[in-house]
């Protein structure tokens, strides 16, 4: 294996000394570049491409290409690879998000679903992020990831993106028994599709639990953070001689960090509506944090971006165990331009912060 030449991701997810805070981007890769735009073209189809290792690969190196301040690169996929895998039939509406052509309902439904075999069902993932680590030469880490059990049963229970989730919560509260078959099925193929792609590469994972945080207190532990729990029990702990650390990421779960700091994360990914020197109060030495701008600073100015740069760097504090991010995935709008503002500022203005 070809040597890392910067580690400085994987450190401060281990809380281990730094000599800045790194910095990568949710959705770094996708529609707001328009070298994503021209590869995505020439593959017909956003699944085109993920189906595609060495473009894959491609779009997953625009970034990084682009941006040399960028710390780890991430696999270039989608998290609804596992319910499509599943028999669902997955497929996407231009403007209108995510579709599957069969959803699920009753308990017949869900005990026809297979477990996923990654190797056999999903060889075009294992596949990519054996490619691409090969092409990063040990530039930076390479982040592998899962949509968690209960984000994918949304889109499995409702056929697609939903405001409500209307069915689910309705199964949820009705039959949560015919739920948990479902939860449960989804965390053996994750726990697989996860160490799959660790096998194949992957130096740390994420887990994205985008729709946890509409769940009640009660429910998000019985539904929720549960399987993320069980998933996390599963994984591969270590590779090549190095821990694979797990970032678990609950949209709206700033709530709930001390029951996910309780799982064995090494990470916990926080929105923008956290404070992140309160959560690193509250979570102390047991974790490190992600996060956590709001993607639409992104459209502000460069000065603006600084200045809420600036702000979460302050609010952290001094020392390791900072990953700089968005709180969510950055959007289609925004000028590259910014995003490389945003980059630059994270680099030059956190030296300050690591100095023994
Ligand atoms: O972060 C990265 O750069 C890696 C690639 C990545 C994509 N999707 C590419 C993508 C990752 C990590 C995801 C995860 C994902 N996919 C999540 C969890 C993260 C989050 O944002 O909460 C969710 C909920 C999905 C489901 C999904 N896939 C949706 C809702 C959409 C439509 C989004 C939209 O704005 O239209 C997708 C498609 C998708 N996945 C795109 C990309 C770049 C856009 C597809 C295109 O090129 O048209």
């Amino acid at each position: 294996m070809t040597e890392l030449k910067n580690d400085r991701f994987l450190r401060a997810l281990l809380r281990q000394p730094v000599d800045m805070t790194p910095v990568w981007m949710m959705r770094q890769a996708g529609r707001y570049l328009p070298e994503y735009r021209a590869t995505r073209a020439q593959a017909g189809d956003f699944m085109g491409l993920c189906t595609n290792p060495e473009l894959a690969c491609e779009v997953t190196l625009q970034p990084l290409d682009r941006y040399p301040q960028l710390d780890a690169a991430i696999l270039f996929s989608d998290i609804l690879t596992i319910p499509d895998a599943m028999g669902l039939g997955l497929y996407f509406e231009t403007g209108e998000g995510p579709r599957f052509k069969k959803s699920v309902h009753t308990a017949a439904d869900i005990e026809a679903l297979p477990i996923v075999d990654p190797h056999k069902d999903l060889p075009y993932v294992v596949d990519a992020v054996s490619t691409i680590r090969r092409e990063l030469n040990g530039r930076v880490p390479l982040i592998g990831f899962t949509g968690s059990p209960w984000t994918l049963a949304t889109y499995m229970v409702e056929g697609g993106s939903s405001k409500d989730y209307r069915r689910t919560k309705a199964m949820l509260y009705d039959q949560p028994e015919v739920l948990h078959l479902l939860l449960e099925k989804l965390a053996i193929s994750v726990t697989d599709y996860l160490n799959a792609q660790i096998e194949a590469g992957a130096q740390a994972v994420q887990i994205f639990d985008s729709w946890g945080g509409a769940l009640s207190y009660n429910a998000y532990q019985e539904f929720s953070l549960r399987y993320m729990q069980k998933i996390i029990d599963g994984l591969i702990k270590e590779r090549e001689g190095r821990q694979i650390p797990v970032i678990l990421f609950t949209k709206g779960g700033g709530q709930w960090l001390e029951l996910m700091a309780e799982t064995g994360a090494t990470t916990l990914g926080l929105d923008w509506t956290t404070d992140i020197g309160q959560a690193r109060a509250r979570v102390g030495d047991k974790v490190s944090l992600q996060g956590n701008m709001d993607p639409a600073v992104l459209y502000a100015s460069p000065e603006a971006i600084r200045r809420e740069v600036a702000t979460i760097l302050k609010g952290f504090g001094n020392g390791s165990g900072h990953v700089f991010n968005l709180g969510h995935g950055v959007t289609p709008h925004v000028d590259p331009a910014h995003a490389g503002a945003f980059f630059e500022a994270v680099h030059e203005l956190s030296a300050q912060y690591h100095q023994e």
